[in-house]
């Protein structure tokens, strides 16, 4: 069976990669974007691969839940998920206001578990699925949750948010749900002084997404290694 893929924020940066790798794959690859046009354009240079557009935006829960309930029944069922979506603005160290927190979650978080809310119960029942969650080590409380507030307390909820729903899944089920930082990637996100390339921020989610039964559930990966949350 090739697995159905869902990637969210995949018009660039790290989650353009993460498309191309799936795609690479062979994988049919579902691109989620704001902006179809972004979605389109980003795509063109992808040759010979079933990659399609799909316009969504995480801060508008009823169209995230409309548009990912049409995509399943359209393409049949979704295998993998990638909540790769992000937001953090230039004016994240100094913005402490509620809306702003209010965002982050939205996107990191509410958005993220619309998605799976909808999705899991379909992959439960082929008994198949991987779910990877973007997030970061300046979500992580052992790495001293250094990021920018709302940055940093919307990635750590998304971590609760992947082991609370890894758990959830009764045990035996191949079901994988995990989290995943990175790294500090060269994106509009990180920024031209990162030093690692978006193929190379994507490859833990290409390889979390394309593991067998036996792999990790309910886990915090960097580099394809088990870091602490
Ligand atoms: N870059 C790093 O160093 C780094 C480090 C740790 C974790 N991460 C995480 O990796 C993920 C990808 O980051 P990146 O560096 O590739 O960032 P990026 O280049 O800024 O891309 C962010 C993506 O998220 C999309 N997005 C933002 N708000 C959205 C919304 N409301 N609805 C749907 N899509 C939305 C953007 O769409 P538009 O194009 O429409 O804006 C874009 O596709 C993020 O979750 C980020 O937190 C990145």
């Amino acid at each position: 069976m090739t697995p159905i893929v869902f990637v969210t924020g995949g018009n660039r940066g790290i989650g353009l990669e993460i498309v191309r790798g799936f795609a690479k794959e062979g994988c049919k690859v579902l691109l989620g974007c704001r902006d179809e046009n972004d979605g389109e354009k980003a795509i063109e240079d992808i040759v010979g691969a079933d990659v399609q557009v799909i316009e969504m935006d995480l801060s508008n829960d009823q169209q995230v839940m409309d548009t990912i309930v049409r995509a399943e029944a359209v393409y049949g069922r979704i295998d993998v998920l990638v909540n790769n979506a992000g937001v953090m603005d230039d004016d994240e160290w100094q913005n402490l206001e509620v809306s702003k927190i209010k965002h982050s979650m939205q996107v990191h978080v509410n958005g993220a578990f619309t998605l799976i809310k909808q999705l899991l119960p379909g992959m439960i029942e082929r008994d198949y699925g991987r779910i990877i969650n973007m997030s970061s080590g300046w979500g992580s409380f052992d790495e001293g949750m250094e990021g920018p507030l709302a940055y940093a307390i919307s990635k750590a909820a998304l971590n609760a948010l992947t082991l609370n729903m890894a758990n959830s899944v009764e045990k035996g089920k191949n079901i994988q749900i995990n989290s995943m930082c990175p790294g500090w990637v060269h994106t509009r996100m990180g920024g031209r002084d990162a030093p690692r390339s978006p193929e190379e921020g994507a490859e833990t989610a290409i390889w979390l997404g394309l593991q067998e039964k036996d792999g990790p559930n309910g886990k915090f990966f960097r580099d394809k290694k088990e870091i602490n949350w």
